[in-house]
């Protein structure tokens, strides 16, 4: 079916989050919807669904003016949508999720006709090759198969307009390609499918058309044929972007960081580190790449002295740390970027000056014999604000209160406000806008050049691509390949974090 938004506004306290919006999309087209975080993408397409209502404009579905008072009228219009976050209930199975709820599964008694359910489950799994089990649970199904339940639940009542709210945050590339197929084919039987992303490659890769939103605006519309994807983020930051990060060769100096045979157990005792060999030289950035749950998370943990390996060494500028603890491995001038900003890096509750100087707050130039002095902790921080573009009404602003992308900047600016020899970043740019990624890859690149030995590890090829000299792709806990970042590709990385053995003739 046809779909079109007309001046669609929506109004939050304090926020235009859709400002006359108009949008459309043609039966059996891909509408590839790309802006960054908080550019109003999930509120247009909840008011699709009925979630919400607009404060004006108008849906048309083939030409027909629709209003949804609630998400029951939009699904029975047509609309299906799959949620950035799932709503599927844990306990019951594949069939119970899709079909209850849905009126086509009561006979005159309202009884749950479960064989006739199961047995239009299975034709559309089959149909679209979702490869859906129709009796295991929920919560025993890998995120990547939730999804393709919830696209099940949206067919099972017959929409014809999908919207699938970025849908790839969750998977893994080739789980990604496998969705890309599917998506193809339920467009080429008719569906209409709006795909929300903020990721360039992908409204590239799979959408007929594109339309850009900006604070909460249409900020333009493209042709996936022909648009670049420095077009589309100019498009999407409303400013030239570097979206490949400036930097020249790298200079290799020292040994800063080397790792032998290295053993590390995670929570649950197994060895998720299984014998990693790793040097990085002064003045070069390796970027560990992988599918999450390979072993990078415990590998950075015991560099940063947060796990102690079960064997194995480790040398930081000469000294062995494998047994050292977090506060120990930091005064050798190791910075830390955590993975989990919220939990490891910064306390939410606390101002921005408080966080600051959360490492340091007993050394010089912060305390003199144990008294903390507070001009000169006031001045770093306003420095550090402004050094690192932080978008915030004042360094008294609580941690917590601010955007994402701006609470990563307080953690750089504070790991980057003391000399550094080696900074182990992992994840550094997850969930920021572009904007936000430029300016932190910027500083890596910088840190890089000032002579210190870089570690960022990454499940996003696009940022392992971008940044890294060399890159170390993890899998089952090794290093099972490094490659020059010249030499590196989607295709021969994409295989190595399957598994694969890449250049022995053995990859398929
Ligand atoms: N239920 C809500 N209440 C208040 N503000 C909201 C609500 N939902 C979204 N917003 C705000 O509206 C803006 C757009 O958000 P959203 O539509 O989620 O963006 P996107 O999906 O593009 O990341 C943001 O500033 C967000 O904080
Ligand atoms: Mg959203």
């Amino acid at each position: 079916m046809r779909l079109e938004l007309r001046d669609i506004t929506k109004r939050f306290p304090g926020v235009l989050a859709n400002d006359r919006i108009s949008i459309s999309a043609d039966r059996g087209k891909v509408l590839g919807m790309l802006g960054e975080n908080g550019a109003g993408k999930t509120t247009l397409m909840n008011i699709l669904s009925g979630l919400y209502k607009p404060d004006s404009g108008q849906i048309f579905i083939d030409e027909t003016e629709r209003t949804f008072g609630d998400p029951v009228a939009a699904i029975e219009a047509g609309v299906g949508m799959v949620h950035q976050h799932f709503m599927l209930v844990p306990v019951f199975d594949v069939v119970e999720a899709v079909a209850l709820g849905a009126e086509t599964t009561k006979d005159a008694l309202g009884t749950f006709d479960r064989a006739a359910a199961r047995k239009r489950i299975v034709e559309l799994s089959e149909r679209y090759k979702l490869d859906v089990d129709p009796d295991a649970r929920i919560e025993s199904l890998p995120v990547g198969v939730r999804q393709r339940v919830e696209i099940l639940k949206a067919l099972y009542r017959r929409s014809d307009i999908l919207v699938l709210d970025e849908p790839s945050a969750v998977l893994t590339p080739y789980e990604t390609e496998e969705l890309y197929a599917i998506i193809r084919s339920l467009a080429a039987d008719g569906t209409t499918i709006i795909f929300i992303t903020h990721k360039l490659n992908e409204v590239l890769e799979v959408a007929d058309d594109i339309v850009v939103l900006r604070r909460g605006r249409v900020a333009g519309t493209a042709d996936p044929k022909t648009a670049t994807r420095q077009e589309l983020a100019n498009m999407m930051v409303g400013r030239d972007v570097e979206l490949i990060v400036p930097k020249g060769p790298a200079k290799p100096g020292e040994v800063v960081l080397s790792i032998e045979q290295l053993f590390v157990r995670d929570d649950r005792l197994e060895m998720a580190v299984n014998g990693v060999d790793l040097e990085v030289r002064a003045g070069e950035i390796v970027a560990v790449a992988g599918v999450q749950g390979n072993g990078q998370t415990e590998l950075v943990e015991a560099i940063t002295g947060l796990r102690t390996p079960d064997s194995g060494a480790i040398s930081i500028g000469g000294k062995r740390t494998e047994k050292w603890g977090p506060r120990q491995v930091s005064n050798l001038g190791v910075a830390h970027i955590p993975e989990d900003r919220g939990r490891d890096g910064l306390i939410s509750p606390m101002t921005i000056a408080e966080n600051y100087i959360l490492d340091t707050y007993h050394e010089a130039p912060y305390s003199r014999n144990g008294v903390l002095n507070l001009k000169v902790v006031r001045e770093r921080a306003a420095q550090g604000v402004k050094d690192f573009d932080i978008r915030t009404p004042s360094i008294d602003t609580y941690a917590g209160a601010l955007s994402g992308g701006n609470q990563q900047k307080v953690v750089v600016a504070r790991e980057f406000s003391v000399p550094v020899q080696l900074v182990i970043a992992a994840q550094p740019t997850r969930g920021l806008d572009v904007g936000s990624i430029e300016y932190i890859h910027r500083r890596l690149v910088e840190q890089r050049d000032a002579g210190a030995a870089i570690v960022i590890v990454s499940t996003e090829l696009d940022e392992v691509l971008a940044v890294g000299d060399r890159i170390a792709v993890m899998y089952a806990g090794r290093i099972v390949g490094i490659l020059a970042g010249d030499d590196a590709t989607y295709e021969n990385l994409g295989l190595l974090m399957g598994g694969a053995t890449y250049g022995e003739g053995t990859a398929a």
